[in-house]
């Protein structure tokens, strides 16, 4: 499964820690991992500064992995090449923001990237990240129980 962080999500832990709480990255990564390790999903991590660079994961990323959580920090706003990027990644995927951004200023109300998300989880800091794990459990098939047509 694939675990999509944008700019600034990098620095968790000491960024702000009054908004996004002082779990690490790591920490988040870690409590992923568990949440589907029963499973036996792997996660692949990837948080980049730079909009290009997670254009490119997306892309690298989309045919080896079942499902992905998605926190664009600051590019829910205007990032429309990872939007872009995004409407290639097969479903199922969750938007994930830490804090709750309709709580927050004007300019964070607004994601151009949720419209394409299977859902979205906002305000419940790193747990939303776990509750972002389960709902892919529950939505993403299992690649190792056949389909039934
Ligand atoms: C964020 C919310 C964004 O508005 C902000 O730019 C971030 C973090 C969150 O997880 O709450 O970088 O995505």
């Amino acid at each position: 499964m694939l675990l999509l962080n944008g700019p600034n999500l990098g620095i968790l832990g000491r960024r702000e820690p009054e908004i996004y709480g002082t779990d690490t990255l790591a920490d988040i990564e870690a409590a992923v991992a568990d949440e589907l390790s029963d499973r036996g999903w792997k996660v692949v991590s990837v948080q980049h500064d730079s909009e290009g660079d997670l254009v490119g994961a997306v892309h690298r990323h989309s045919d080896s992995t079942v499902g992905a959580i998605v926190n664009p920090g600051a590019l829910m706003i205007a990032g429309w090449s990872l939007r872009d990027a995004l409407a290639s990644y097969p479903p199922p995927w969750i938007e994930v923001h830490l804090s709750n951004v309709w709580a927050r200023e004007q300019f964070r109300h607004e994601s151009v990237i949720a419209p394409l998300a299977s859902g979205v989880v906002v305000g419940l800091g790193a747990f939303g990240y776990r509750l972002a794990a389960r709902a892919l459990l529950h939505l993403a098939p299992d690649p190792l129980r056949p389909q039934v047509p």
